[in-house]
């Protein structure tokens, strides 16, 4: 822990290895008798970590050292899980031995059918993954616990995804079935036991599903992630911190929005509306959906990964090529206009991802739940590095301005 003076008060720093550092002002704050006030902890750095560094001015992500870009080139989703928990690539066994747990994981799936027979059929799906997902807490209450962290997370991850699973036949009306053969493939699982049917794009279909999980695996201190670790402070298990952790990816400002730029360019609906919906946008009546990021104040480099890998698939959909070109045009312009280049706003990563979703024949309804079989990878490996940096209650302070010295 290095040191700077701040008019004349000693601040421990504690410094980076890439990016900010973090300069601890307590020692000024209660000289002041203040707390720093930063809603939406835009300025705040919560917590040390060694999993995912971004650059937002740069447009750069990596995860323990290596950048997204060579990722999704070079690695399956499965070598990235075990990257994001294990802190490097697996060898040959390594990888075997990661399929081994996957095998050898039981999957709840008569809790979970029990639990999904009974949610109304129009229940959101997020709602679903989340009631399934506290119904697993539940029942990890009372079985025997499993003490390795990494295969507990395997635990969580390989029922995380069955949970999906379920949810998408609980919203097609029909029922789960394990369909899944041969040595696990994390993809081919989702892709059969989801009832996805992308067979007309064969092998690219699954390798364009795979590198958009890849994708979507760990982005830092995000809502989500950041809940994860705020629940995991109060020295909560796994299972609830991932279950408070889906409910807040669930919104439509984080995990939410690959379906929102879904459902505002159905509501958009044809190439001529889009210069009144900018005016709107303008005018503060609507958000442009899929665009804009509190850390990227350039184009995010998943977006750009995204529409690369997954060109093909969306340009060739003839069935949704009217919403291509609305969102074609909505790109054109926004990335021209005054108004979105003075606020650095680019297109972030969800607003591709539903482009490819629906070319997929996926309903927008369950867009955030494939975002979630992903990002639950990131929530285990954040879980992990909180406890192992010793559990301290995360409290943050306010600034009261409400009433005094009332008299009843
Ligand atoms: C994800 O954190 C992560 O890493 C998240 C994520 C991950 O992998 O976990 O990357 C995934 O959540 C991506 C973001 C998905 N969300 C959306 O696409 C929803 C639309 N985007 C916004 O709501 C917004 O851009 C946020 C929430 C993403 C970021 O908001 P900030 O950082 O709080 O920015 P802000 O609200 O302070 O905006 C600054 C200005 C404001 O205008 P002025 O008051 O200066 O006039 O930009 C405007 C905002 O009104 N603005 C937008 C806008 N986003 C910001 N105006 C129109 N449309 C938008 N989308």
């Amino acid at each position: 822990m290095n040191s700077v003076k701040i008019n004349d008060i000693e601040c421990n720093l504690l410094k980076s290895t890439a990016g900010n550092s973090g300069l601890d002002i307590s020692e000024i704050l209660k000289q002041n008798k203040s707390k720093f006030f930063d809603p939406g902890f835009a300025m705040t750095a919560s917590c040390e970590s060694k999993i995912t560094y971004i650059n937002g001015e740069q447009g750069l992500l990596a995860h323990r050292g290596y950048d997204i870009q060579d990722i999704t080139a070079n690695k399956t989703f499965l070598e990235t899980m075990y990257l994001i928990l294990k802190g490097d690539f697996p060898n040959q066994s390594e990888l075997q031995n990661l399929i081994d747990i996957f095998n050898n994981i039981k999957v709840e799936t008569e809790l979970f059918q029990k639990i999904v027979s009974n949610i109304p059929k129009n229940s959101h799906p997020m709602s679903v993954l989340m009631t399934l997902s506290a119904s697993f807490t539940a029942l990890k209450s009372t079985k025997s616990k499993i003490e390795d962290s990494f295969v507990k997370s395997i635990d969580m991850i390989k029922n995380l995804l069955a949970m999906v699973c379920f949810t998408f036949r609980h919203h097609s009306g029909q029922e789960f079935q394990d369909l899944h053969k041969g040595d696990f493939d994390y993809t081919k699982y989702f892709i059969s036991n989801a009832g996805i049917n992308i067979s007309e794009y064969g092998q690219s279909g699954i390798e364009c599903l795979d590198k958009i999980l890849t994708l979507h695996i760990d982005h830092g201190q995000n809502a989500s992630t950041s809940t994860t670790r705020m629940i995991a402070s109060s020295e909560c298990n796994l299972y609830g911190s991932v279950t408070g952790a889906i409910a807040s990816l669930w919104g439509f400002l984080h995990g939410g929005a690959n379906e929102a730029v879904l459902s505002m360019l159905e509501n958009i609906g044809s190439v001529e509306n889009v210069d009144k919906f900018f005016q709107d946008v303008k005018d503060k009546k609507a958000k442009l959906m899929g665009f804009g990021h509190r850390v990227y104040k350039n184009y995010d480099p998943r977006a750009a990964a995204l529409k690369k890998y997954a060109h093909n698939i969306i340009s060739s959909d003839k069935k949704n090529s009217a919403l291509l070109k609305i969102a074609d045009l909505i790109e054109q312009k926004a990335l021209n206009d005054e108004y979105f280049v003075s606020r650095k706003l680019f297109p972030n990563v969800d607003f591709y991802s539903g482009l490819v979703y629906k070319s997929f024949g996926i309903h927008k309804d369950l867009f955030t739940c494939i975002f979630a079989v992903s990002r639950v990878v990131g929530w285990c490996a954040h879980f992990d590095e909180a406890n192992s940096q010793g559990i301290k209650i995360w409290r943050p302070g306010q600034v009261y301005t409400g009433e005094t010295g009332k008299k009843i």
